[in-house]
């Protein structure tokens, strides 16, 4: 495992002067330094390899050769060589990675690498949320370009980890010269691999319905997924997966990208001449442009690289250990939450203290842990049309105050929470009166209202500095233990009147870098807060956000039926330690359908789990369920952070049921979840084949005699009796016999 680095003969039949090759449990990745010019050449990334010296793959020994051999076909070597980190302009008409413009109005470049270095662990990345691990669970290499044409440095940063197979990428880029430069384009990472007749996997969605899976064949062009919302938003996800044909949960070859940031981004795969396909990922370098005087620098975000050979299951497993072990931090890691009850669905903007007093006193009988009060609590804020910015605690409503309510809650034996929307500046609210320049906007238009509201600009040291104190003041003045931190409209109508004309198109990437300051700070200040992001549901769910709170909300859409979607297709990538998920009541506010309150707390059991209801005025019935739903939580929490997450069944495909399972990593338990969404007439009960528990050992379902081997149940099954009745759902909690 680790980073060598390999000189190779001199004049080697290839070509190739020097190779590197990264080692993970099961992967190689390798890269070879090729011709005079130093270029950086992609040879291989897959299951793991013995050789190095696989330079035969780069094709140097055929038509149209290293330019030093044919100088003459310059182009058409430029055009076909698989680039590691492609320039542009200069003869690969292909989308490349990075591209400046000089001080002359010249555009193009070309890297040439001049010296590299290995360490062991993982620099942080200046500003930036970034995976981490030290010594002996990683290894970094740093390879460092040049331009010299421009004077532009440009560091290839990778790290090859030790318990889990990724590969991590990110760029940094210096002007070194004497010259103004600025910089349209840098993407984070490039692979350059033959098309394997891949098909490709991406997520795409809207608000109420996010990240739902879509799979296609590709072809011969290009096809992005991109975001200019300043936010990943609700329609695309910064991800793509290339897998070979027809590849499933559990076979077939796997590469996928995901992007550790918040803001716009682009994720690319283009098929060229010679069938081989490009995948690139970065900042969107649309309405990007940043300026780097001489011996400035820009770092670009990490983008991580997994390859399975185990199908899509096995790429699932990697990325949820890969961002709980080395990602998600603080106080609540691996810790149980405490099972929450937000009035945002019970009482929208109308609540006051004895109404949230009455949900917090009947909740606490039922066992349930934390109140968290949602929008509402502060200025005039009667409806969604005003007073974002002005952060005062509403007295009319919270009769006696803050302090007061949360010490009432705390003697209830509950945690209290609260909600804000820190970045957003409302048209009517005393803060606009006072400061119009705050918001987001072109000067000379009037800007684009999303519910009724601005964006501030937090790229203002000032503005970010009231919004830091507006936060932390409120939760200095009681005992507040959990935040949820909203973002509900994307950016619109960039422009900063602070920022000079030639930095404009800087402000989407520095309203991303002042987010993640004022949350790092929020997490110094206040270490043992909970934190959970949110953006209208689920528009900024991405590693970048996980890096500071380690749950998002995960989409508005609180129906049962609708969330399996949306929670497969978040689960893909994320941890279900991180997916917010709350039972809700019925008929469900977003979709009007009704489903029996049990199978709400099973499929909320994936997630966080949590209540987002007025317990106050639920059927009887379903109160009664909820102490017993929250034993269930307690009993099942732990394995369901911590286990191996394998999708069974896919009610997005197969129209009638979902069921997944979570394993632990001894595999001595498992807990199966299956959600009968509709029913068939006249069928016999269902054959469910488990998987990743381990063959030799013996399992017996909870509630029945028999025991059998792990092995039976993957390849033989279990049989899931017909449930009566649509939205119906079971658990099947499986403990090795020892
Ligand atoms: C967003 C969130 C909701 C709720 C409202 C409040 O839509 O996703 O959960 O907090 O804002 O305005």
């Amino acid at each position: 495992m680790g980073i060598k680095h390999y000189d190779l003969e001199p004049q080697n039949a290839h070509a190739a002067k020097c190779v590197f090759k990264l080692d993970t449990p099961n992967t190689s990745y390798i890269m070879a330094v090729v011709d005079e010019d130093n270029f950086l050449g992609h040879i291989y990334y897959g299951s793991k390899l013995k050789d190095h010296d696989v330079t035969y793959l780069l094709r140097t020994g055929e038509a149209p050769f290293v330019p030093s051999k044919n100088n003459r076909d310059k182009c058409s070597f430029m055009d076909s060589f698989p680039m590691e980190y492609p320039g542009h302009g200069l003869g690969d008409y292909r989308d490349g990675c990075i591209d400046v413009i000089s001080q002359e109005g010249h555009r193009g470049v070309s890297l040439s690498v001049v010296s590299h270095k290995i360490c062991t662990g993982k620099p942080d990345l200046t500003g930036l949320p970034a995976t981490f691990g030290g010594a002996g669970h990683c290894t970094t290499l740093e390879i460092l370009c040049e331009d010299k044409a421009l004077g532009l440095v440009v560091t290839l940063m990778y790290t090859a980890f030790e318990d889990v197979d990724v590969i991590t990428r990110s760029v940094y880029v210096e002007n070194a010269s004497k010259k103004d430069l600025y910089l349209t384009k840098v993407l984070s990472a490039c692979l350059d691999m033959d098309n394997k007749k891949f098909e490709r996997m991406t997520l795409h969605g809207s608000w109420a319905r996010e990240r739902h899976i879509q799979r296609q064949k590709i072809g011969f062009g290009k096809y992005a997924v991109s975001s200019l919302r300043g936010e990943p938003g609700h329609q695309e996800h910064p991800f793509m997966a290339l897998m070979t044909e027809g590849a499933s949960q559990d076979a077939g070859e796997v590469y996928a990208v995901n992007f550790v940031y918040s803001g716009n981004f682009i994720v690319q795969e283009e098929v060229n001449q010679f069938d081989s396909v490009r995948l690139t990922m970065g900042i969107n370098s649309e309405d990007f442009c940043w300026k780097l005087g001489t011996g400035e620098g820009f770092q670009a975000p990490e983008a991580v690289l997994v390859y399975s050979e185990n199908g899509i299951g096995g790429m699932t497993r990697t990325f949820h250990d890969l961002y709980r072990n080395h990602l998600i931090r603080g106080e609540y890691k691996d810790k149980k939450r405490p099972v929450l009850i937000n009035n945002w669905e019970a009482t929208y903007f109308d609540f006051d203290t004895d109404k949230l007093l009455a949900i917090a006193r009947q909740a606490s009988e039922l066992g349930i842990e934390m109140l968290v009060m949602d929008d509402g609590w502060f200025g005039n804020r009667d409806s969604d049309n005003r007073a974002l910015g002005d952060w005062q605690v509403n007295e009319e409503k919270l009769k006696g105050g803050l302090d007061f309510l949360v010490k009432k809650v705390n003697k209830l034996g509950m945690k209290f929470g609260i909600w804000f929307e820190p970045e957003m500046i409302s048209p009517d609210s005393d803060l606009y009166r006072n400061h119009p320049d705050w918001a987001i906007a072109i000067p000379g238009r009037r800007a684009a209202l999303a519910r009724n509201q601005y964006v501030l600009d937090i790229t203002r040291e000032e503005v970010r500095d009231y919004v830091y104190e507006c936060v932390a003041g409120i939760l200095r003045s009681a005992n507040i233990e959990y935040v949820k931190w909203d973002m509900n409209r994307p950016l619109s109508d960039i422009g900063s009147a602070k920022l000079s004309a030639d930095r404009q198109g800087e402000l989407y990437h520095r309203y991303v870098l002042a987010l993640y300051e004022l949350q790092n700070r929020l997490t110094e200040e206040f270490p043992y807060l909970l934190l959970e992001n949110c953006s209208g549901g689920g528009a900024r769910f991405d590693p970048g956000m996980l890096y500071y709170s380690p749950q998002i909300w995960c989409s508005d859409d609180t129906d049962a039926i609708e969330r399996l979607e949306i929670q497969e297709g978040t689960a893909l990538i994320y941890p279900l330690s991180a997916m917010g998920a709350h039972v809700s009541d019925c008929p469900n506010h977003t979709v009007g359908r009704t489903t029996p309150f049990e199978t709400r707390g099973y499929v909320a059991l994936a997630g966080t789990f949590g209540y987002e209801l007025d317990v106050t005025r639920i059927p009887e019935e379903d109160r009664k369920m909820i102490p017993s739903q929250i034993a269930m939580y307690h009993k099942y929490n732990d394995l369901v952070r911590s286990g191996d997450y394998y999708r069974i069944a896919s009610y997005r495909e197969n129209h009638r049921y979902d069921c997944y399972a979570v394993v632990s990593k001894d595999k001595k338990e498992a807990l199966v979840t299956y959600i009968q969404v509709l029913n068939c007439p006249n069928y016999h009960s269902r054959r469910i084949y488990l998987k990743g528990l381990d063959p030799n050992m013996k399992y017996r379902i909870e509630g029945e005699e028999e025991e059998y081997y792990g092995e039976t149940l993957m390849k033989a099954g279990i049989q899931v009796k017909n449930l009566w009745g649509d939205f119906k759902g079971r658990l099947y909690h499986l403990k090795a016999v020892l």
